[in-house]
């Protein structure tokens, strides 16, 4: 049987250059206009006052970046590092990465207010509860509305000014609803393309939202659509077609004919860039996990179950801690034979429902330690502290177990990011079904139902018992389908089906 690590095909040393030319993506001149809420490079103060570029770790901003390396294009983004100003110039634009100054990163300013409003209020308040299904968290704030629509205007007058007649104009995610439409009134000859990088809901939970016609007329200004899997693109469509009267919804070809224009709706499942983060795995060996261990105090001999998430109510880190919890109540034989380690990124703190959550977690974590610990072994280690990539990376590679328990979630990337990393005795990976990933990934992950605390326990156990057949043979097929669907794969499809609708295909 291939060992995991045989299916990923990296050869250390490759350059980006050589990987980018191993990789299809169509070719791209300058006429790339990316916009997201966050910006690829953040400009801070150090201590001692001089300016360092940080870059976030993974996820998209990550893999697009290489992508714009090669155009010469433009990236449209809210600038949110403290010392950003002092590095652009004074239309706003600074020239990236700053190793290479491939192409301009221009920067969009907004006051506090208005951050309130269009990324707090709407976007997080509203959008986010909303899409995720959860109708109930929803909080409608006029104003917040209406700065959304005013943020949303602002990008599209910043992107207008960079579009040439052949442009690509490619908006990321929900923070950028209406935008789309904005431009479309101004420039009918540009190509707009939007990947929401959530879930889409169905209509019953739509349509509680009071801008669900602004929103759809908004998203209805783009040529393409994407989604990550099919069952987004069919609510979406469900939503038009209950909602819009003038628009014409033909289910099997995905397409809707709207205000005199067609919008495509595909699904494109994003992958991630495996091949890194199995470089990164392969460096983080037997000496750098005795280290970690001892570092955050896990005791030698028992097994490591992970978790990895921004702390987010979606991602069901509470119905995780639940179902350990079970575990260790029924089966007390695991006390002290497993540890969980909890690598989580505090988010949005600003909403009180992001509070909440971090309050109830902490509180579980501290009733679990209190009622199972012992003076040899911590049953809960949270881990808050930055890790590198490389360290997330050995994080995987020996984590014996990871747990998914997304109670919605468009994709999950971190679930594809342990198999990435498993290169030697595989691990586990137990998986939601409530994600976008388990579409892909079920049928050789340990499935689960967050809801389902005893079902849920008992597959934690089970994936710590499985045997090592069993486990190589679930990983190598994991291990497949991720490098069939990796990030090149995901940006290569968007980009083919944009030029064949360009070309009137
Ligand atoms: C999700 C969203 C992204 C967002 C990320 C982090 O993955 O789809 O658009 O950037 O969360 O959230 P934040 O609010 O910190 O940007």
């Amino acid at each position: 049987m291939d060992s995991p690590a045989d299916n990923l095909s990296a050869s250390e040393g490759d350059t980006d250059t050589e990987k980018n030319e191993r990789s299809s993506i169509p070719p791209l001149e300058d006429n790339l206009i990316v916009i997201s809420n966050r910006q690829p490079y953040q400009h801070c103060y150090t201590t001692d006052g001089s300016i360092e570029v940080n870059r976030p770790a993974g996820g998209l901003t990550a893999g697009l970046d290489p992508v714009m390396q090669r155009t010469n294009g433009t990236w449209v983004a809210w600038s949110d590092g403290e010392a950003d100003a002092e590095v652009t110039d004074e239309d706003g634009t600074v020239q990236m990465p700053p190793e290479e100054e491939a192409y301009t990163l221009q920067r969009v300013w907004l006051s506090e207010e208005e951050v309130e409003g269009y990324y707090y209020g709407y976007s997080n308040r509203v959008l986010w509860p909303l899409c995720h299904g959860g109708g109930l968290k929803t909080e409608y704030v006029d104003r917040h509305w209406a700065r959304y629509q005013q943020i949303n205007e602002r990008f599209a007058d910043v992107v207008t000014d960079h579009v040439n007649s052949g442009s690509i104009v490619w908006f990321q995610d929900y923070h950028f609803s209406l935008a789309p439409r904005y431009i479309r009134n101004a420039s009918t000859d540009t190509f707009l393309l939007h990947f929401w990088h959530i879930t889409w809901p169905g209509w019953d939970t739509f349509r509680t939202c009071p801008h669900r016609q602004k929103l759809l007329d908004g998203l209805l200004g783009n040529d393409l659509l994407g989604f990550h899997i099919e069952r987004y693109c069919k609510n979406f469509l469900d939503c038009v077609d209950e909602c819009l009267d003038s628009a014409v919804v033909n289910h099997d070809d995905s397409q809707i004919h709207y205000n005199g224009q067609t919008t495509t709706v595909r699904a494109f499942p994003m992958g991630i860039d495996a091949e890194t983060i199995q470089m990164a795995s392969e460096r983080m060996d037997k000496a750098f996990w005795d280290k970690f261990r001892c570092r955050y105090d896990i005791s030698g001999k028992t097994k490591v179950v992970i978790g990895v998430d921004r702390l987010d109510y979606t991602k069901g880190i509470s119905e995780r801690l639940d179902a350990l919890e079970r575990l260790w109540t029924t089966k007390p034989e695991w006390r002290g034979e497993l540890t969980y380690v909890q690598k989580v990124e505090k988010s949005r703190s600003l909403i009180p429902a992001y509070q909440t959550l971090q309050q109830n977690v902490k509180e579980a974590v501290e009733r679990i330690n209190n009622r199972f610990g012992t003076d040899e072994w911590q049953p809960v280690i949270q881990i808050e502290n930055w890790l590198t990539e490389e360290e997330l990376a050995g994080l995987y590679r020996h984590g014996d177990v990871l747990l998914v328990s997304a109670v919605r979630d468009g994709m999950n990337l971190v679930a594809k990011e342990y198999v990435a990393a498993q290169i030697d005795d595989p691990g586990v990976l137990v998986l939601s079904n409530q994600t976008g990933a388990h579409d892909e990934l079920g049928e050789s992950a340990v499935t689960i139902n967050p809801y389902d605390t005893d079902g849920f326990a008992a597959a934690i156990e089970s994936a710590l018992l499985m045997d090592a057949a069993e486990r190589q043979e679930r990983m190598t097929t994991l291990q497949q389908r991720i490098v069939e669907q990796n990030l090149t794969t995901w940006m290569a499809n968007i980009l083919e089906t944009t030029q064949r609708l360009q070309n009137g295909n």
